[in-house]
């Protein structure tokens, strides 16, 4: 099997990488391999390589940056996603494009599942929205898996690296919005999970995070205790106070009514995946 990812220097990128990397040929191309806006690189890369499955990872995940500037957001998450799904349905290739929980307006207190009406509330979660429906559009055959609040060892301004990063240096209480609920995935876990996805060849939308949910605040506190961080104070503020130039649904839990189908099992507690995660680091995430 040949397996092209965009985006293969991000933080899923990087773990997709080495999981493929037992199925067969991996290609893990980075942006300065293959700039996915340019529709002709795109067209080369699928010409040269000849991908058997393409998991599309990548995007301008900068939710404040996209915020003020949603021509390059509109360009990279929903144009540059529709050459890559323009290109796999020409070619055959089966094709998995990752979205987000952003989609969501973060109004319902119970999981968001697949067929909830989408209603982003900033311009990265919409141009992910348009993403995945030109996605849909050009290979009807493609999946979408849409996680959330992704950490990993090849994160660089993922949440756990940041609270533990700035716990070690906190001089005073750190300040965490408790109003964002949602359910934080290991990178490693979900890596796994869409290998499994693409072994069972789904199409159409799946949800898939760890399990379970907590506050932005909860997890800090958390994270920092695993960390051998206890002595630092966590304080809790609204997203209001917070003051971030794009807005983030208040509760964006995934739930599936359909990865069970495909006779998946559910991904582990965000508790204990957050401990082995922890566990691997040792000191060397900060
Ligand atoms: N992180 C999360 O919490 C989260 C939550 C839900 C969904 N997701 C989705 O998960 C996927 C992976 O995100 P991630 O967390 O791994 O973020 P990431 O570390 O920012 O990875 C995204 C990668 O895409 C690359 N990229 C940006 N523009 C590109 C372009 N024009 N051509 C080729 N590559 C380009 C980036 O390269 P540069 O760094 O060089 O720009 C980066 O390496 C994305 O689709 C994201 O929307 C992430």
């Amino acid at each position: 099997m040949r397996v092209l990812i965009t985006g293969g220097k991000g933080m899923l990128g990087t773990e997709l990488g080495r999981v493929f990397l037992s199925s067969g040929e991996v290609w893990a191309a980075g942006r300065d391999e293959l700039d996915i806006t340019d529709a002709g690189s795109v067209h080369l890369a699928f010409d040269s390589f000849r991908p058997d499955v393409v998991i599309h990872s990548a995007a301008w995940t900068d939710v404040d940056g996209c915020e003020g500037d949603s021509r390059r957001a509109f360009l990279v998450n929903r144009d540059a996603a529709a050459h890559v799904a323009r290109e796999a349905e020409g070619t055959g290739a089966y094709l998995v494009a990752i979205s987000t929980d952003f989609v969501f307006d973060g109004e319902k207190r119970t999981q968001y599942i697949e067929s909830d009406p989408t209603s982003p509330v900033s311009v990265y979660g919409l141009s992910k929205l348009e993403g995945e429906q030109s996605v849909l559009e050009e290979c009807p055959r493609a999946s979408i898996v849409r996680t959330a609040w992704v950490y990993g060892a090849a994160g660089k301004g993922d949440f756990v690296r940041a609270i533990r990063k700035a716990g070690a240096v906190a001089e005073g209480p750190l300040l965490v919005v408790d109003d964002q609920v949602g359910a934080p995935t290991w990178s490693s876990d979900l890596a796994a999970a869409l290998r499994s996805l693409v072994e069972s060849r789904g199409r159409g939308v799946y949800h898939v995070t760890n399990g379970g949910e907590v506050s932005r605040y909860e997890l800090a506190r958390r994270i920092l205790d695993l960390s051998g961080l206890e002595s630092v104070a966590v304080e809790p503020v609204s997203s209001t106070e917070s003051n971030r130039p794009a807005k983030r649904p208040a509760y964006s839990v995934l739930g599936s009514e359909r990865w069970g189908d495909l006779g998946l099992e559910p991904l582990r507690h965000w508790d204990l995946a957050l401990k082995a995660f922890l566990a691997q680091e040792g000191d060397g995430h900060v």
